[in-house]
């Protein structure tokens, strides 16, 4: 992804006991009933393996990020691979650590990424290797559970961009789910159907994008995409901290295309910021299980990360229209 935000990659080796990679190896399917459970929030002094079940408290990536995309096409319009109208798509919901750094591809036992990206799982050349699946697409999980709903809603509002849109979601799956303790397999009890918490973990994302209207909120400031037009970064940060947190709590804001102080109308400028519109992260802590969305949302300079990759300077941000023919 083009988006550089501060978070850290932390090279952690996870221990492997039988057939999955636990991240609590040798953790029981008897319990886990969250309903017993007090509903712990995620990242608090609480929130730790032996002081509460990690099936239903977020005990390892406890920072919760919501992810969205601002593309203008998808690159497989013919495909019939379209953009849903007047509204930014799911990129992902991504468990950091609590202070802000994270990990991937946790359990290689689930790893249904056809693409893997890095290609180990520290993203050096001596790490070890994430082997690309080569099995049939996530999707098909979905329909051996009949959640045609669910599949339907992912193809219109979790599209990807120059891949099919179920590879996107076997990477957001295998990289990033696998690192939360409250969708590790042995939660899923003694009944346990190959594939559940895929189905639960996309029902998860899903929940917590709807609840986070980014094109509204910035429609609701009068910031709509345009080719024409360019905006200021303090104007769209404004706006989606008045929808998302009341303007207490602020998204990271995330930018790609050509640095400002490389476009022509930043030049002699010494503002290095990205300045194209692509992505909002929405950071937050959990109360109980993640798949409970009984969230907290925080401020994204939680963890003194930067609040965004886009320039700065006043009128430097495109927020761009999309292609007329890739809107479904
Ligand atoms: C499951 O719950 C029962 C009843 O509370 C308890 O006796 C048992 O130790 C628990 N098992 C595990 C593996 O936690
Ligand atoms: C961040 O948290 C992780 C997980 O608890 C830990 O392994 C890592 O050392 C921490 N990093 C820093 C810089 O404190
Ligand atoms: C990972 O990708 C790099 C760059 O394409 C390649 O040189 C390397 O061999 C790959 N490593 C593995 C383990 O696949
Ligand atoms: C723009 O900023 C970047 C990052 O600071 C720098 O590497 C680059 O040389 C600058 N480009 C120009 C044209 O000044
Ligand atoms: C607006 O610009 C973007 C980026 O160059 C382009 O992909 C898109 O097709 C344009 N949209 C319209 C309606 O011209």
């Amino acid at each position: 992804m083009p988006v550089t935000g501060m978070r850290q990659l932390l090279v952690l080796s996870i221990l492997s006991t039988g057939a999955f990679a636990a991240l609590y190896p040798g953790l029981s399917t008897a319990n886990h009933t969250c309903a017993l459970e007090p509903p712990v929030l995620s990242c608090s002094e609480k929130a730790q393996p032996g002081l509460v079940d990690t099936c239903c408290v977020e005990t390892y990536g406890g920072l919760v990020l919501q992810t969205q995309f601002w593309n203008t096409y998808t690159g497989l319009e013919s495909d019939g691979q379209l953009l849903p109208e007047d509204t930014w798509t799911i990129h992902g919901l991504w468990p950091d650590f609590c202070n802000g750094s994270y990990t991937q591809y946790c359990d290689l036992s689930r790893q249904y990424d056809p693409f893997p990206s890095p290609n180990t799982t520290d993203g050096t050349p001596d790490g070890t290797p994430v082997e690309p699946w080569t099995g049939a697409p996530i999707s098909d999980y979905l329909e051996a559970f009949e959640k045609y709903d669910l599949l339907a809603y992912m193809n219109k509002y979790w599209t990807a961009q120059a891949q099919p849109s179920p590879q996107l979601w076997a990477h957001e799956f295998s990289k990033h789910a696998t690192c939360y303790s409250t969708f590790d397999v042995a939660c899923y009890g003694a009944g346990y159907r190959p594939h559940a918490e895929v189905v639960d973990f996309f029902a998860t994302v899903v929940s917590y994008y709807r609840a986070l209207p980014t094109w509204a909120w910035l429609a609701a400031a009068g910031i709509r995409p345009s080719n024409t037009t360019a905006y200021s970064l303090g104007d769209v940060q404004a706006a989606v901290a008045a929808g998302y947190g009341q303007g207490k709590q602020r998204p990271y804001v995330g930018c790609s295309g050509p640095r400002y102080n490389e476009t022509a109308a930043g030049r002699g400028s010494d503002d290095p910021g990205y300045t194209v519109l692509s992505e909002m992260w929405y950071y937050h802590h959990v109360y109980g299980p993640v798949q409970g969305g009984r969230a907290e949302k925080l401020d994204a300079s939680v963890t003194g990360g930067s609040l965004s990759s886009c320039a700065s300077a006043p009128g430097a941000i495109w927020y761009y229209e999309r292609t007329p023919a890739s809107v479904a």
